[in-house]
């Protein structure tokens, strides 16, 4: 009982898992070394006649599954071939080339057989039928091929996306070259904008309170919030500048005389001095202030 209970839970896990399917094969040659390692799945899209007048698409994925028989490392014709055959009489296959220092996809051969009825239900009976690509841009000698990114391949009538690729021919050393990731699984570099030159608005300047001492102590208190509105020529331009003194990063200093006192406050960006001077009329005294941007 319990036995037949697994086995049935295996058979819906296996149902799930039915749509995409990696084949990951290995052609060998006659001394039995790897000369092409490829792992990859791929679904097709073929359009199909049903009659003469009607066509219908069909989606499917090649099964994990399949057979290489046919498949050669090109010890006799120089080009190794990825033949791959699933189904009933479906067959993708890839032939291989290369210089001293890059191999290449040559053409991609995928054959679908139009009277397999899971695949092309209604179809006019027409048997084996061709579509012919490119597969696979040149790619260091010795080195892995990885792409998880899904690559699109048209041709007439039929649609194959590839994806999840890991695939090598001319294997050296039955060892997996080093792994050379395509282009659309590399992390995207953001190009950095400029940020767009808006003149910030200048807010209101914050209050701060400064201080001058002497010998005596403190003489003079002074509080205050400060913008500066300098108009300035600039390369023979009038600029005018708006500028907020920030009392967390500005330092008084000064001195302190009997009707006079200086107050020197320091921001990052301006000095200002403020002289400050007491005129004694009659009875009263008024404060004449002056500053200067230094
Ligand atoms: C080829 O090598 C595999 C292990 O990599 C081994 O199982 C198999 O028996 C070998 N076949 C031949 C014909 O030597
Ligand atoms: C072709 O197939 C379509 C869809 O199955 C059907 O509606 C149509 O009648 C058929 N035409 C002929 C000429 O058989
Ligand atoms: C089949 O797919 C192709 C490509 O996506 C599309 O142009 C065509 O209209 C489709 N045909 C049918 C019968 O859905
Ligand atoms: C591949 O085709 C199967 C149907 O056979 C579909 O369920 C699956 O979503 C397809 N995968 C992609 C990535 O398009
Ligand atoms: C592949 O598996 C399917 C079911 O998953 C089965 O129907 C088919 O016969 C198998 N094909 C081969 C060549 O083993
Ligand atoms: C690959 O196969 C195609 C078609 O089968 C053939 O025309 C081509 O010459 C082959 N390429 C090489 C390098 O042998
Ligand atoms: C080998 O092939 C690559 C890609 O086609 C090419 O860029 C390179 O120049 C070739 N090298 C030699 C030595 O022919
Ligand atoms: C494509 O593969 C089929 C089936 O193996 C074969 O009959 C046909 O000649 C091949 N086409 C080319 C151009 O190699
Ligand atoms: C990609 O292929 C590997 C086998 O090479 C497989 O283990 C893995 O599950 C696949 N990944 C996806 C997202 O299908
Ligand atoms: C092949 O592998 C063997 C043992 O792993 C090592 O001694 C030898 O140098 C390798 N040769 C090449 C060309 O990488
Ligand atoms: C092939 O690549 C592997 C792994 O990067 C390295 O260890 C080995 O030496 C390379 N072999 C040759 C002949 O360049
Ligand atoms: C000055 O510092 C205080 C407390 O650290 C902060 O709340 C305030 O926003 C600062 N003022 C300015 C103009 O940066």
């Amino acid at each position: 009982m319990e036995r037949y209970v697994s086995l049935f839970a295996l058979s819906l896990l296996s149902l799930g898992f039915m749509q995409s399917k990696t084949f990951d094969i290995e052609v060998k040659d006659s001394s039995n070394h790897t000369c092409i390692h490829a792992s990859l799945m791929v679904n097709f899209t073929v359009q199909y006649e049903v009659n003469s007048t009607f066509s219908k698409n069909s989606t499917f994925s090649a099964p994990s599954n399949v057979t290489i028989n046919g498949s050669h490392c090109g010890e006799n014709s120089g080009s190794p071939l990825l033949l791959v055959n699933f189904g009933n009489g479906h067959s993708w296959s890839l032939n291989f080339t290369k210089n001293s220092t890059m191999y290449s996809g040559d053409i991609l051969n995928f054959t679908y057989n139009t009277n397999d009825s899971t695949f092309f239900p209604d179809a006019l009976k027409q048997g084996l039928k061709s579509s012919l690509t490119k597969f696979l841009d040149p790619v260091l000698l010795n080195r892995t091929y990885k792409c998880m990114h899904n690559e699109i391949l048209r041709s007439e009538n039929v649609i194959q996306l590839i994806w999840n690729v890991t695939l090598q021919a001319y294997v050296q050393n039955d060892t997996l070259g080093q792994e050379i990731t395509c282009d659309a699984d590399k992390p995207v570099v953001p190009t950095p904008t400029p940020p767009a030159p808006t003149p910030k608005p200048v807010d209101k300047p914050s209050v701060g309170n400064y201080v001058v001492s002497d010998d005596t102590g403190k003489c003079l208190l002074a509080s205050l919030a400060l913008q500066v509105n300098a108009s300035l020529t600039i390369e023979g331009k009038n600029v005018s500048v708006l500028y907020n003194l920030n009392p967390n990063t500005t330092s008084s200093t000064g001195t302190c005389g009997n009707d006079t006192a200086t107050l020197r406050l320091n921001d990052t960006k301006v000095a200002i001095e403020f002289d400050f001077a007491i005129e004694h009329c009659q009875e009263r005294y008024k404060i004449r202030v002056s500053g200067r941007l230094l």
